[in-house]
């Protein structure tokens, strides 16, 4: 069994059962990478201060590079009694180079240290998954531009609305997974803070300088107060939360591709590739990857959830309750990568299918509204004419017929202000295209989306 860098004040062995319950090297070995590069840029600056010698801080960093090399040929033994990644690296540091690795925790506590180790991981992941939503975002622009003439009905409570273009539809995820974005690219400035210095919780008397490791592991800023940067996990709620209004995007574009693939609605066909089939029912062919991302939601909420609730009421400053962060963080990381990876790899190969959209938003009144807004351009006030074509549309609906399928004789009986230059108005292309405010549906301006979106994602990546 290994030594304890805090035993000695201990005069029985830890219980084999507590090593178990509290080891949490399982899971944190994770963040071996993170650890060693902050004991480099930590050793370094403890020789430029001469609070270690050069000669010492250069075996230690060879140590240190020994170990990476260990743990990523798989031949790192792990050892449950060591409890996390930051004992085993010192220890077998220790077993490497002997005593001078036990000046590597002067001035260090395995408080800032985890923290260290934490915001070292959540940035590098931030900036992949902001990378990973570009090229989503970069595929449903594709898939907008592909489809600009295909028409389909626009819904509210799920009942036929008014006709839409599936290239607007797929832009309003594409709003979406840009605020996303941004949501991580300003959490990365709340993580881009170093805590490495604030020691146990009170700071440390050695003259250590900050700026300095700041200065090699790249932050940006230097965290202000000792207790508070040991203490808090903020930053990584404000990454669970990030990532749980994503899930809920792509939930929801999940829902709808489930609901169009089938068979009542047919308005698209998963690619084969991208489906199961059912092991007792041939005639199946199942959305199964919306309908996982719709279920991950679930967990990557919960881990939200999870760690707020760890969180609530710790008094200040580091709580042994606080290891329970990295569960929860890696599963949405793992999570979230997943599912944005596989929608950008299944959403180009969507099968649209246009005529039955059309057909769709042809059918169920979807001109409605357009006649009540014609109305009023004929003088009616708005509300009257509301009145009018909803007396009409229950009209059309006994003669089992559309409101551009009555007669002109037969709308003129809800109003004389009708003229046949309604029938031009009624039709979905007209419908859309006259919708030209900022923000609406006509062809032109979805262009001009798309195009925005492209320049803004060239800038992004610039
Ligand atoms: N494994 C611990 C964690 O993840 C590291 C910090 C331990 N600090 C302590 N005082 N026990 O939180």
């Amino acid at each position: 069994m290994a030594q304890k860098p805090w035993d000695g004040r201990f005069s029985e062995k830890t219980d084999r059962s507590v090593e178990a319950f509290t080891s949490s090297i399982d899971i944190d070995k994770r963040l071996y990478r993170q650890d060693i590069e902050g004991s480099i840029a930590h050793c370094n600056m403890l020789a430029k201060q001469s609070i270690i010698s050069e000669d010492e801080s250069s075996v230690m960093i060879q140590g240190l590079g020994k170990i990476k090399r260990e743990i990523e040929s798989g031949s790192f033994v792990y050892d449950d009694s060591l409890e996390d990644i930051h004992m085993h690296i010192e220890n077998s540091l220790n077993e490497k180079i002997g005593k001078v690795s036990q000046k590597l925790h002067t001035a260090r506590s395995r408080n800032d240290q985890v923290a260290l180790d934490a915001r070292l991981y959540l940035r590098e992941e931030s900036e992949k998954t902001i990378k990973l939503l570009h090229d989503f975002r970069e595929v449903i622009i594709q898939l907008a531009k592909r489809h600009i003439d295909v028409i389909m009905p626009g819904y509210t409570h799920l009942q036929r609305a008014q006709p839409v273009l599936f290239s607007h539809h797929m832009m309003a995820y594409y709003e979406m997974f840009s605020r996303d974005t941004q949501r991580f690219c300003d959490g990365l400035k709340r993580i881009n803070e170093i805590p490495l210095g604030s020691a146990a919780l009170a700071g440390t008397t050695y003259p250590i300088d900050r700026e300095y490791t700041a200065e090699q592991l790249e932050f940006h800023k230097i965290s202000a107060n000792s207790i508070d940067a040991v203490s808090d996990r903020d930053f990584i709620i404000e990454f669970l939360s990030a990532a749980s209004i994503c899930m809920m995007h792509l939930s929801r574009i999940s829902e709808e591709l489930i609901l169009w693939s089938s068979y009542e609605f047919k308005f698209i066909e998963m690619p084969d590739s991208f489906a199961t089939g059912s092991s007792i029912m041939p005639q199946k062919k199942n959305p199964d990857v919306p309908e996982l991302v719709r279920g991950k939601t679930g967990r990557v909420y919960g881990n939200l959830v999870a760690l707020l609730t760890i969180m609530k009421s710790l008094p200040l400053a580091y709580n042994r309750d606080m290891q329970e962060d990295k569960e929860p963080l890696f599963d949405t990381v793992d999570t979230l990568d997943a599912c944005i990876n596989i929608y950008i790899r299944m959403l180009p190969n969507l099968k649209i299918n246009k005529d039955i959209m059309y057909k769709a938003s042809n059918e169920g009144f979807l001109n409605a509204t357009e006649m009540a807004d014609y109305l009023v351009t004929e003088g009616m006030p708005f509300r009257e004419a509301h009145g009018c074509v909803g007396k009409a549309v229950s009209f059309a609906l006994e003669n089992k017929k559309e409101l551009h399928e009555l007669t002109l004789n037969e709308l003129k009986k809800f109003s004389l202000h009708i003229k046949n230059e309604i029938f031009d108005l009624f039709t979905p292309e007209q419908m859309i295209n006259r919708r030209k405010v900022f923000g609406g549906t006509a062809t032109e301006n979805v262009k001009a989306a798309i195009k925005k979106a492209e320049k803004e994602l060239k800038d992004e990546i610039g």
